[in-house]
């Protein structure tokens, strides 16, 4: 018998590398045209049997600096057992005040601060041309989805964490933090969200024709505010453990009513990314 596909596939950042409270299945590992993912792919199953394909963005140990992940194989891997939806999970730096340490948000606009040396396309080295629309860099209706059962879910984990939504992400190349002249300018630039890891994952998942949001949990303040320490290593650390607490408790609430929203009647309009590269390849 044909083996099972599975819908749902869940990214972890720092701090996220299990979904510990789900029933593990197994461990796959597929190798793919880009190289094998970033760790072995967690299968685990929700209570009523909804599957879904966990893989670790940093690897095991957190061996991959941003800069490194091997995110096509990612993206290819998890499309490859199935995938349609990816909800990917990441640490964050907040500019600005309201969004305090410990918050989760769901942006909705990137801007591109990578330095070119990351992989972007799944064409490259190929004689395709393509030119993928990305105005909408996260999947419009998964995210407007995600802005209700989020908030649902966290109101019923009850520790008052808040979610905010509608915001852009800086996405910068690291390893190094921002300097302050540059949180500030990102600031002007009307960011509210930094990290490491969005692109090139949102772009790649766009490519593999996969609906694509991400849940950001903010860490730090990054390095803008005038009169306090700009960020550290420590400061990331010291939120990450109950941001991924709050991720599994969340992923975990939602994960039914996703797989019914995929899987159903009615999915392809929720997978509007499904079948969308046929508007980008140049003949
Ligand atoms: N990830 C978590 N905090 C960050 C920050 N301040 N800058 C970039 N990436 C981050």
């Amino acid at each position: 018998m044909a083996e099972e596909k599975v819908l749902i596939g869940i990214i972890g950042g720092s701090g996220l590398y299990n979904l510990s409270n789900l029933t593990f299945i197994k461990l796959v590992n597929p190798e793919t045209p880009w190289g094998f993912p970033s760790a072995p792919i967690a299968i685990s199953s929700t209570p009523s049997g909804v599957k879904v394909a966990f893989v670790a963005r940093h690897g095991e140990g957190h061996v991959f600096n941003p800069s490194s992940v091997p995110c096509r194989a990612n993206i290819a891997a998890l499309k490859s057992l199935g995938v349609r939806a990816i909800i990917a999970f990441s640490a964050v730096g907040s500019l600005r005040e309201e969004i305090a340490p410990g918050s989760f948000i769901l942006p909705t606009q990137i801007i591109d601060r990578t330095k070119g040396i990351r992989p972007v396309s799944f064409f490259e080295g190929t004689s395709i041309v393509a030119h993928t629309g990305f105005g909408d860099p996260f999947s419009n209706k998964l995210v407007k989805w995600l802005e209700t059962e989020v908030e649902k879910a966290l109101a019923k984990e009850g520790r008052g964490v808040k979610l905010f939504t509608d915001k852009t992400i800086v996405c910068m190349e690291g390893p190094q933090f921002s300097t302050r002249a540059e949180s500030i300018l990102y600031r002007q630039w009307g960011a509210d969200l930094i990290n490491m890891s969005v692109l090139p994952e949102a772009k790649l998942a766009r490519e593999a024709e996969l609906s694509y949001a991400l849940i950001a949990t903010a860490t730090d303040y990054d390095s803008w505010r005038p009169h306090s320490a700009a960020v550290t290593a420590a400061d990331v650390l010291k939120t990450l453990k109950s941001n991924a607490e709050t991720s599994r408790l969340v992923a975990a609430t939602i994960l039914d009513d996703l797989h019914v929203s995929i899987s159903g009647e009615g999915s392809d309009l929720f997978l509007e990314e499904a079948g969308g590269m046929k508007f980008s390849i140049m003949p």
